[in-house]
């Protein structure tokens, strides 16, 4: 296994203007996202961990659409969560049923979406019920994560994940073989791209974090390569070489299959880390819930036989690095809402967020603007 191949010439050149600042905080320009993104990409849902026995279901929102995810005896269903009669949200909050019964009226559906009765039904003329099922919606699961798609002609979950897949188990990660340990939820005050551009770039890893660049070695360009490839980014660092001589000396255990620090996205807003030591993924994926603030989901997957001490310390030190980034996210959403200083500038090492920001202006030029 090597590091990523990035040229050294690569990483030198000419600084690269930022779009508008404006665009952290338009809310225009968060309605365009949603429609011309979000409502076309997969979204990252959540665990199975309470989709396992049929009749399992749960409720979510995904863009602006409300959404239900059942386990029926087929399998995992994504239905627009909104009933074919007048439009009252059919499931609320979580639970196990065989059907789902909308409170306004009483339409109830099966796992499936399948309409089964509607009240005085006999008084219908014509009345065909299966040309009112829910809306189904493209689902798929990876290892034990579930994503949803608005976009009925999305290309299929393995073409968009499947690079990642391949890359993880290239490093010695089985995302099958894991299991979800612990989530974290959070809502930063900051806009979605300031989330994402932080997690796309290490040029603040030795400023911002003393911890990690203790770790790691990505105090320089040459410690932390990254490659571009359009949607995909992904970045490799070593730890430092003392911890193979002494590895009691490291912030948790760096012992296992993993021997690197690895950070992939996949646009627009799912990405992960995995850690040197035993099999360990850490999921990280947020959504905007308007211009200036961000829901980030944070889920810990983990090698089961990994004790619950190796787990907290090895969460410990991820957490710690987290919180750093959330206080610098916040921070930005500060220096952007006024429009005080127009436009900023991205640096080499900023190759990731250089290319995160061209998929941004593709998607919004798509809608005119
Ligand atoms: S809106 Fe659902 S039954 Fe009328
Ligand atoms: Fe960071």
């Amino acid at each position: 296994m090597t590091l990523l191949n990035v040229a050294d010439e690569a990483r030198r050149g000419e600084l690269v203007p930022s779009f508008p600042v404006s665009w952290y905080t338009d809310p225009e320009i968060l309605e365009i996202e949603r429609r011309e993104i979000f409502a076309k990409t997969w979204q990252y849902l959540g665990t199975t961990e309470s989709l396992t026995r049929t009749g399992d279901y749960l409720t979510v929102t995904v863009g602006d659409v409300p959404v239900v995810v059942t386990r029926s005896a087929e399998g995992i269903n994504a239905l627009v969560n909104v009933c074919r009669h007048r439009f009252h949200e059919v499931a609320q909050g979580s639970g196990n049923a065989r059907r789902l019964a909308c409170p306004y009226h009483a339409w109830s559906y099966d796992l499936e979406g399948n309409l089964c009765n509607a009240p005085r039904e006999t008084r219908f003329e014509n009345f065909d019920k299966s040309q009112f099922p829910l809306v189904k919606l493209p689902v798929a699961v990876w290892g034990q994560m579930v994503f949803v798609c608005l976009d009925q002609d999305v290309a299929p979950l393995q073409d968009w994940i499947g690079r990642l897949q391949d890359v993880l188990i290239d490093v010695g990660v089985d995302v099958t073989k894991l299991v979800h340990r612990k989530r974290t939820e959070m809502t930063i005050k900051g806009n979605w791209k300031v989330v994402a551009e932080n997690f796309l770039e290490c040029y603040h890893c030795a400023p911002a974090h003393p911890s990690y660049t203790k770790a790691f070695d990505v105090a320089t360009s040459e410690g932390y390569p990254f490659e571009v490839n359009q949607d995909w980014m992904t970045a490799r660092t070593l730890p430092r070489d003392v911890f193979k001589q002494e590895p009691d000396k490291a912030p948790y255990n760096m012992v296992g299959p993993v021997e690197v620090n690895q950070n992939d996205y996949l646009w627009p807003n799912f990405a992960t880390w995995t850690f040197p030591g035993e099999g360990n993924l850490l999921v990280y994926s947020f959504t905007p819930v308007s211009p200036g603030e961000t829901v980030a989901h944070f889920d810990y997957f983990l090698d089961p036989a990994m004790t619950d001490d190796a787990a907290e310390k090895l969460t410990e030190f991820v957490d710690e690095v987290g919180w750093e980034d959330v206080r610098l996210i916040e921070s930005v959403q500060r220096g952007v809402v006024g429009n005080a200083v127009p436009t900023g500038v991205l640096v080499p090492d900023e190759g990731q967020v250089v290319a995160f920001q061209k998929l941004v202006r593709d998607a919004v030029a798509r809608a005119g603007r």
